[in-house]
């Protein structure tokens, strides 16, 4: 067995249902179908990838990084370079292609990234040499962020102490990431506890991740579900009916502005307004100290269909315009603390995140309390 094919054999997991894995090849559920068909489909071509991602067959900033990193493995697969060379030389070019594909979410870009840089910097004397370091790379990536998860579920119920009714938007669980989630692995962490949890999730128009994915999630985990529109929200902290706001992230900046599903921002002013916490949850690989500010993040449009239909029905007159961002920047002001692996990080945020990701600039001169708790 070369090295290569010792990689591939030790990457390979038989996990039931995750969103991301890799089983001698790259496979997802294909999140477009669910909840009424859970299809598991193989990516073999970098062609795939791309559409996979840019269709939300597989979504969610951890998986999409997961899947990222797994796509230079199959696009090294589809086109086997002749030697070293030419395989550093693929795997930049796949990364470019790949990297472009979803903007918002810092994980496709950082994780291509990572494992370009881990296979270019390997020792190699072969092509199978410079593969199997880029697939025991994005083997790391998607172990470290099994393992976040796992630490920001006990992280997060250990901060809720008796708060259970949780107000939760789009997707954060085992679909969207490599292990049990981010805010739903909080949720999943008070259910393992015994602690009975009791959720409001949002449908989180327009493709409905929360309805069809969340709903479906957390059903199947046997967790106290209830979906509610949108514009439910607000109702329902006015009701008293929620005692957390948590949620994901797609890119936290190094001031604590966070983007996230379309929608999180008005959560936020509600939660605000209602005196609710409001929490995001998220894996130190969704921050990004290179975006300063909220300013800096790019925030992806996506086609008006999905605005004005739901797969194939027309739900708005066929001639409107539409606007589809599909994420939102809550401003780090209305954010009551990040639920990371490293722990808790509270205001001011430039200083905790900072700290948080090693930043030995922050942390120096630093008073008080700065909010890291491990
Ligand atoms: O467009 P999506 O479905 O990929 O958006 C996903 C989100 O906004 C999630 O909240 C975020 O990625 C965190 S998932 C752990």
């Amino acid at each position: 067995m070369n090295t290569l094919a010792a990689v591939e054999a030790a990457a390979s997991t038989t996990t039931a249902v995750a969103g991301v894995r890799w089983d001698d090849g790259l496979v997802i559920v294909d999140q477009r179908r669910l909840p009424t068909d859970v299809i598991e489909r193989r990516l073999t071509t970098v062609d795939d990838v791309a559409d996979a991602i840019r269709t939300l067959a597989v979504r969610g900033a951890p998986a999409i990084g997961i899947a990222g990193a797994y796509g230079i493995s199959v696009g090294l697969r589809e086109s086997p370079p002749g030697d070293a060379d030419t395989a550093r030389d693929e795997i930049r070019s796949i990364e470019q292609r790949l990297a472009v594909v979803r903007p918002t979410a810092v994980n496709l870009a950082a994780s291509l990234a990572r494992v370009r840089s881990a296979a270019v910097a390997a020792p190699a004397a072969s092509a199978a040499d410079v593969a199997a370091a880029a697939l025991a790379e994005a083997v790391r990536i998607h172990d470290e962020d099994r393992q976040a998860t796992l630490a920001i579920g006990r992280n997060g119920a250990a901060l809720l102490a008796d708060r259970h009714r949780i107000l939760t938007h789009c997707n954060t669980g085992r679909l969207a990431t490599g292990g049990d989630g981010t805010a739903l692995a909080v949720i999943y962490a008070l259910e393992a506890q015994g602690r009975r949890p009791q959720v409001l999730a949002t449908e989180s128009r327009p493709l409905l991740q929360g309805a069809r994915l969340t709903a479906w999630e957390l059903e199947q985990a046997g967790i106290d579900v209830r979906l509610i529109v949108d514009s439910a929200a607000g109702a329902a902290m006015a009701a008293g009916l929620v005692d957390a706001v948590i949620l994901g992230c797609d890119r936290v900046a190094a001031n604590g502005d966070t983007a996230n599903k379309i929608g999180t921002y008005q959560l936020a002013v509600l939660a605000r307004h209602h005196g609710v916490p409001f929490y995001v949850a998220g894996p130190l690989s969704t921050f990004d100290p290179a975006t300063p500010n909220g300013a800096a993040i790019v925030v992806e449009e996506r086609d008006a269909s999905e605005v004005t239909g739901f797969r194939g029905q027309q739900t708005a007159p066929a001639t409107v315009r539409a606007w589809n961002p599909a994420f939102d920047v809550t401003p780090a002001e209305l954010i009551t603390a990040f639920i990371t692996e490293r722990g808790i990080l509270e205001p001011p945020f430039d200083r905790s995140i900072a700290e948080a990701l090693g930043g030995a600039a922050a942390a120096a001169g630093a008073q008080g309390r700065v909010g890291v708790a491990r």
